[in-house]
C-alpha cells in the first residue's frame, strides 16, 4: 500500500476496512468513505476549503457541552435529523406523523391532572390544549402519558433561562394522562415562531449560506402508552410564515392545526377569562406497537 494516488486512494482505505469484525460497521464506514471521497472528487475541494471545515467542525466541537449541542443542531439544519427520523418512523397510512425531537426536551418534567396550566407562570397569551388519543381503529387509548413542551412568547424554552441555585423552573412542560375515553386537556400559552440558537459556528453557517434560522410556531409532544409505538411530534400552527422555511425541514402538513382565537369571556375550563385566548384541537393516533400486533 505504497505510493497511493488520487486514482487509488479509495480502494486502499475501503481494503483497509477488511478486517472490521463488525459487519454493520464496516458497511457504514464503506459508505463513508465512498462519499466523502466522491464528494472532495466532485468539489475539487482546496487544501484550504479542507482547512475552514476542520477549524469549523473544531467550533462546532467547542461550543457543545451537557446543554448545547452544536452537532445536533448542524445535523438539523441539515436535514439529517429530519432524514433519519423519517426512515425510522415511517407510520401507517392514518397514524399521526413524527417528526425530530429536538434538543429542548428534559427528562423529569411536572406531572399534572388534566385541565392544569402546565405554563406554570411562561409568558404568552393563554392557550387551552384538547384532544384524544386514539388507535388506528379509531379507539380511545385510555391512560396514555402526554408529555408536552414548548417556548415562551419570546421564543425561549425554560431550559435556556439561566437557573437560580442551579435548579430549572419547569415552564410550559410537563405531562399528564388521557382519561378513560382517551381525552387529555390543559392550559399553556400560545405558539410563537422562534429562531433556533444562531450564536454559534452553525448560525455563521446558516448567515453564510443566506438562510435565516426560524421555526414555525409549534407544541412539542410525545405520546406514550403500552403496546403503542412512542410518538415523538409537532403541532404546528396554520398560518404561520415560515412553515415552508422551517430551519430544521420538521414540517408535515398533517400536523398543521388552527389555533383559534377567542374574545375575553368564559374559557373552556369554565372560568371568567378576561383576557383573548386561543384554543388548539388536536387528536393524535398511534400505531399499536409491532410486535402487540
Ligand atoms: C425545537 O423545535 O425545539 C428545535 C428543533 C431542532 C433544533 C432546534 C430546536
Ligand atoms: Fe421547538
Amino acid at each position: 500500500m505504497r505510493n497511493l494516488n488520487e486514482d487509488t486512494i479509495t480502494q486502499a482505505v475501503l481494503a483497509s476496512l477488511s478486517g472490521c469484525g463488525d459487519a454493520r460497521l464496516r458497511t457504514v464506514m464503506t459508505s463513508l468513505v465512498q462519499h466523502l471521497h466522491a464528494f472532495a472528487r466532485d468539489v475539487k475541494l482546496s487544501e484550504d476549503e479542507w482547512f475552514a471545515a476542520i477549524r469549523f467542525l473544531t467550533a462546532v466541537g467547542h461550543i457543545t457541552d451537557d446543554k448545547r449541542q452544536e452537532f445536533i443542531l448542524l445535523s438539523d439544519v441539515l436535514g439529517l435529523s429530519m432524514l433519519v427520523t423519517a426512515q425510522n418512523n415511517a407510520k401507517p397510512a392514518g397514524c399521526t406523523e413524527s417528526t425530530v425531537f429536538g434538543p429542548f426536551y428534559v427528562e423529569g418534567s411536572p406531572g399534572y391532572e388534566n385541565g392544569a396550566d402546565i405554563s406554570n407562570g411562561a409568558q404568552g397569551q393563554p392557550c387551552f390544549v384538547r384532544g384524544r388519543v386514539l388507535d388506528l381503529a379509531g379507539m380511545p387509548v385510555p391512560h396514555a402519558s402526554i408529555e408536552a413542551w414548548q417556548a415562551d412568547e419570546c421564543g425561549h424554552y425554560d431550559v435556556q433561562t439561566p437557573a437560580c441555585d442551579g435548579e430549572h423552573v419547569h415552564r410550559a412542560r410537563g405531562h399528564l394522562r388521557t382519561d378513560d375515553d382517551g381525552r387529555f386537556w390543559f392550559r399553556s400559552i400560545l405558539a410563537e415562531p422562534y429562531p433556533i440558537p444562531h450564536d454559534g459556528p452553525v448560525g455563521a453557517m446558516l448567515e453564510a449560506l443566506g438562510r435565516h434560522p426560524w421555526r414555525p410556531a409549534h407544541l412539542h409532544f410525545m405520546v406514550t402508552a403500552p403496546g403503542c409505538e412512542t410518538l415523538i411530534t409537532h403541532v404546528f400552527r396554520n398560518g404561520d410564515r415560515y412553515l415552508d422555511s422551517d430551519a430544521v425541514f420538521g414540517v408535515r402538513s398533517t400536523l398543521v392545526a388552527d389555533w383559534v382565537p377567542h374574545p375575553p369571556g368564559i374559557a373552556p375550563d369554565g372560568k371568567p377569562i378576561e383576557t383573548p385566548y386561543y384554543t388548539l384541537d388536536f387528536d393524535f393516533v398511534l400505531s399499536r406497537a409491532r410486535e402487540a400486533q
